[in-house]
């Protein structure tokens, strides 16, 4: 098969499902996983009357038997995977305004754990020997600018007031889970790097963002189809690096 195949978490709606549009937009084919069927296939039912090329599997990320159940249908059904975007995110802290590091439980830090770092090792564990069939794997880890260790010890820093702990610190782990990734990969034609999207306007990025969807996915889109000579190992907003 020549066409791309991408495949992509939590794309029932916000910044994955345009992250799906865009992808399909550029001709790739697009399995857009959700944890909910019906919102799921509500959600690309317009990308599908549109033409694109974008078909449902769901996929709850924290669920083990659902991470199988992908890998075994991408297996069967293409036997390979050129791009992984792993966007599925939560922000559990109860919001973004103030510093919940002396407080926040146990329970959110080991939810938002889950769902922004262990299961996006897991999922990419278990899709890497589909990526490894690819010409050119891509992985697109969706981070935050939260994650950012040298932003947040910067009290100059735009959002050095804006301190969920659990959300923050998951997205920390996850860079280290790029930079770790990418040097492993190396000397493979597999790329690995971080998005920053951007404060986006969705449901976790609330109505107060500047961003649309349409530029909050422009960097998971970029990071997912850089050639052969781009990046490996970075963490990006729109082309440009930001500090780890
Ligand atoms: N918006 C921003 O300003 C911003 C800024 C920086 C980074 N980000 C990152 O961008 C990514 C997308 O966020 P967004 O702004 O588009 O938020 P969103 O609109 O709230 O979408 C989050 C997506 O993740 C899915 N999800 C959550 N838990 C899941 C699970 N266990 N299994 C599968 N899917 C799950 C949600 O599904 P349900 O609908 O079922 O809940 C939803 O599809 C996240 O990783 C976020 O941290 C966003």
């Amino acid at each position: 098969m020549d066409k791309k195949i991408a495949l992509i978490t939590g794309a029932n709606k916000g910044i994955g499902l345009e992250t799906a549009a865009q992808l399909a937009q550029a001709g790739i084919k697009v399995i857009a996983t959700a944890r909910n069927e019906e919102r799921g296939k509500a959600a690309l039912q317009p990308l599908q009357d549109q033409g694109l090329d974008v078909e449902f599997v769901q996929l709850d990320v924290n669920d083990d038997n659902q991470r199988q159940a992908v890998v075994d249908y991408v297996t069967s059904t293409y036997g390979k995977l050129d791009i992984l975007v792993n966007n599925a995110g939560i922000e559990a802290d109860g919001g973004w305004m103030g510093n919940t590091v002396a407080s926040v439980s146990q329970d959110v830090l080991r939810k938002t754990f889950d769902t922004n770092f262990f299961s996006v090792v897991a999922l990419t564990q278990d899709l890497l020997p589909l990526i490894q069939k690819s010409e050119a794997g891509r992985i697109v880890n969706v981070s935050s600018v939260m994650g950012s260790l040298t932003i947040h010890s910067d009290p100059t820093a735009e959002v050095y007031g804006v301190k969920p702990f659990a959300y923050n610190s998951s997205k920390s782990a996850l860079n280290m889970f790029t930079v770790h990734l990418a040097q492993a990969l190396a000397e493979t034609p597999i790329k690995v790097n971080s998005a920053h999207p951007g404060w986006v306007k969705t449901d976790l990025g609330t109505e107060h963002a500047p961003l649309e969807v349409a530029e909050g996915a422009k960097t998971s889109v970029q990071l997912a189809t850089l050639d052969a000579d781009g990046p490996n190992g970075g963490y990006f907003h729109l082309g440009q690096p930001l500090p780890w």
